[in-house]
């Protein structure tokens, strides 16, 4: 582990400095189209490379679809104004798993550069996973591709039986897929997306090292309870859901602990206001604008800002055998101010349309003791 993270005692707690190597972010929706213009630059802002989640509509699946959205991506950081351009920012794509999706089309993108890995979405499990997989046993060749390449393959893990309650998923998800999948598969490298419990957590801890999991921000600051704090609270409704507390502490320990198989993924993922406050609302969290803040406060809380960096900066790129990256990005610890406006109630991001783009970020009205120095 290297001891990079340099959180310089000044006079106080109050002005604190922390260095990292720059971060990157192992899952992300960055969307398409106007979305995609609003968001981008929130978490290139931040991260220097990012795993693009492939759940559009239709959602990527070849090689061609996956270069495109590339460019679409770049075009749109090109488009939109920020400070966080000077630094670069490189978008990792990913392939949507399908039953048709022919393995040669994995084994070409993965040769290529174009795919970084691929994603495993149970159909129906979340947001745009209608096209996803049945049961894993019916893209057998397709992961015996990937195993047989090295190409990282990424879950997500809840089983849709409507059978089974939907805090229960994920466990449910361990026991009747995964653990089959990690003995028919046993050189595969798996990184379990988003992971929500206490069971997911010991169960990565121990696997073995081909076996990683990523942490949101969100799953590490609230329980379920948030869903349902003097009312029903969409802002704080994703997939997986989130569990109880006891599931929430372990998930702190895991991501503060140190251990490689843990890694930054913020799963930030914008739905406009509109869709979330609704009858029937999306699943997702916008956390992108304050995410490395919220991890950081995080981390401290556990008195383990020392290994802030090999979370969100080492880890992720030992995984996927890719080098950290060079760069840097500094934290400020400042002190609780009521005069600072804090997160906004509410984003309205310019798009290139007439119309912004409303969100509700994650941790909105709050005010977080660290910032990004830019
Ligand atoms: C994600 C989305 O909206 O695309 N939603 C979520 O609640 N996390 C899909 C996903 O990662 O499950
Ligand atoms: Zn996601």
């Amino acid at each position: 582990m290297t001891a990079m993270a340099q959180a310089s005692a000044g006079s106080s707690l109050s002005n604190r400095r922390l260095r990292i190597r720059r971060p990157d972010d192992w899952h992300v929706h960055l969307r398409d189209g106007p979305m995609l213009q609003a968001v981008v630059g929130h978490t290139a802002r931040q991260f220097a490379r990012a795993i693009v989640m492939p759940n559009l509509r239709p959602p990527i699946t070849t090689v061609a679809a996956a270069v495109a959205y590339r460019h679409r991506i770049t075009a749109a950081l090109r488009a939109s104004e920020g400070e966080w351009k000077a630094a670069g920012f490189t978008p990792l794509m990913t392939a949507y798993l399908t039953e048709t999706l022919p393995p040669a089309e994995l084994e070409r993108g993965f040769a290529e550069g174009v795919f970084t890995a691929a994603k495993l979405y149970p159909a129906g499990a979340t947001t745009n996973s209608d096209a996803g997989v049945r049961d894993p046993l019916h893209i057998a060749s397709a992961l015996e591709t990937m195993e047989r390449i090295g190409m990282p393959l990424l879950i997500h893990g809840e089983v849709t039986d409507p059978a089974v309650d939907i805090f229960d998923r994920e466990a449910v998800f361990i026991e009747r897929h995964l653990v089959p999948l990690l003995r028919r598969h046993p050189e595969l490298k798996v990184v379990l997306e988003h992971i929500t419990t206490a069971e997911a957590a010991q169960f990565v801890a121990e696997g073995p090292a081909t076996l990683a999991a990523t942490i949101t921000p969100h799953h590490l600051h609230i329980n379920r309870n948030a869903l349902f704090q003097g009312g029903l609270r969409p802002d704080f409704y994703c997939l997986p859901v989130a569990k109880r507390e006891r599931h929430r502490l372990a998930l702190r320990a895991a991501a503060t602990s140190g251990n490689p198989q843990f890694f930054l993924g913020t799963d930030s993922a914008p739905h406009p206001r509109h869709a979330k406050e609704a009858a029937c609302g999306c699943a997702g969290i916008y956390n992108a604008p304050f995410a490395i803040e919220s991890y950081a406060v995080v981390f401290e809380q556990e008195n383990a800002l020392e290994r802030l960096e090999a979370f969100a900066s080492i880890n992720g790129p030992r995984f996927y055998g890719l080098e950290p990256n060079e760069g840097q990005l500094e934290l400020e610890r400042q002190a609780p101010n009521d005069d600072e406006p804090g997160v906004p109630l509410i984003l309205q991001l310019a798009n290139g349309t007439a119309t912004p783009t409303a969100l509700v970020p994650f941790h909105a009205g709050e005010q977080l003791p660290w910032r990004v120095v830019l």
